[in-house]
This record gives C-alpha cells, structure tokens and sequence, in this order.
C-alpha cells in the first residue's frame, strides 16, 4: 500500500478573505498546511454561491501542495473540463448531484485529475460501493454542505468506520468536511480518516497580516487527530 495515511489538514479558504485568496493561500500553507480546500458552491445544489473555474484558475498559481476542489454543483458533467484546466489536482463531485455517478468520476481521470466523491450526511455508505474502483478520496460530509461554521454532525461517525472497512487495501483516501475542530477530528481520525477539512477552525483569530493563530490552529487539529490514531 503506497497511499500517505497521515493526517493531513486541508483548510477551506470558506472562511478565508474572499477579496485576498492568493494571500491567504499562501499564508496557510507558509503555516503548515497540507492541502488547499477550495468550495465551489452553485446556489442550486446548495443554498449558497462561491465562485467558478476562473477563480480557481487564479489561485493556482498560489498554491504549492494541492489544489482539492469540492464542487458542490449540479448538474456537473459540463464544467468538469474547465475546473481541469484550471489546475485542479483533485476534483471531488456529489453523490446526490447527477445520475450518472460512474461516468462524470470515469471522466474526472480522463482529465488528469484525481476523482472524489462526496455524500451527504444523510445518504448511505452503500452508495458508493461501486465506484470504489474509480475514485482516489471519498469525502463523509459532516454537516449539509452550503455554508461555514456549522455544527459537526456526529452520527456519521459509523458511516466513516463503514466506508475504511469497504475500501479495504485500496488507495483511497478518506476525507471529513464540516465543523472539524481538535475536539471532532480526533473522533474521525479514530475511525479510519486521513484528510481533515477545516475552515472556521482554521482561520479563527488569524489574517494574512497575522497568520500566526492559522498556525497554532492547524498544529492544534492535527496533534489531537494524530493522537487518536495511537
Ligand atoms: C461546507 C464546505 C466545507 C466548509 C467547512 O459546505 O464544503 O468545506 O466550508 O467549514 P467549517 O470547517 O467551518 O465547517
Ligand atoms: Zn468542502
């Protein structure tokens, strides 16, 4: 098995100043994180609007690890290529936000990116049992997707345990977003997760002017998760 297992932190720039990205991008990762995380929300499939491929396009240039995109977006398929080109390294799609699930992950690889699949807190772990073949992360939400600074549902923490023992030894890896903070991502972390999305956790207190607290709060979320694991 060659998949990186550690916990990694992949701050959502949500909760991030929408009018400074580049710097913030930047100042997250000049204080430890792993990954980016990066919302497209469409104001159809969820109550709420972000922004689209050309703003992920300009961010790339300010982003050095990885560039993990969650579209929340419905329908999908027609503006995969374009989220592609935009630089995306990951590109994660809903379960719950077409009907041909198999086809739009098949055509995220064909891009060149890696696939996710995300699903809803309140749709079963047995949805994506038969693409497991096809994806590269699947992501348990843990609140409705929509907006920032929600609170942590925790009966999804049996569905996590499921989803580790249906991967099995398969490169996939698992990633929780919503309401993660040093008290909910230990609980994931338990349960088989390696991917820790956070936003408000993240960048509570902190700025690009002061990117200190980003720091302490990335270090906080990934010490307490990394001692759960032991
Ligand atoms: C929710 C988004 C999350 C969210 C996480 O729809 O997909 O990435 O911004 O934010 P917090 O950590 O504040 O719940
Ligand atoms: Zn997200």
């Amino acid at each position: 098995m060659s998949l990186d297992r550690c916990i990694k932190i992949a701050p959502s720039i949500l909760a991030s100043d929408f009018a400074n990205f580049g710097a913030e991008c930047e100042a997250i990762e000049a204080q430890g994180c792993d990954w980016v995380h990066v919302d497209v929300m469409d104001g159809h499939f969820v109550p709420n609007i972000t922004f689209g491929p050309e703003t992920c396009k300009a961010i790339r240039p300010h982003i050095r690890t990885v560039m993990d995109v969650h579209l929340m977006i419905a329908p999908v398929d027609q503006y995969l290529k374009a989220f592609a080109e935009a630089g995306s390294d990951i590109l994660t799609i809903h379960v719950e936000a077409g009907p041909h699930l198999h086809r739009s992950l098949q055509y995220i690889r064909d891009l060149g990116c890696k696939a996710g699949v995300a699903l809803n807190p309140s749709t079963p772990a047995g949805a994506i049992e038969h693409v497991l073949d096809l994806v590269d992360l699947v992501c348990v939400m843990t609140v409705n997707p929509g907006f920032g600074g929600q609170k942590f549902i925790h009966s999804q923490i049996g569905k996590v345990a499921e989803i580790r023992e249906m991967i099995g030894d398969r490169d996939i890896h698992i990633e929780i977003d919503g309401g993660i903070t040093p008290q909910t991502g230990p609980l994931m972390a338990a349960a088989g997760a390696d991917v820790l999305v956070a936003g408000s956790a993240v960048f509570r207190g902190g700025s690009v002017a002061n990117p200190g607290p980003y720091g302490e709060n990335i270090r906080a979320i990934r010490a307490a998760s990394e001692a759960a694991r032991s």
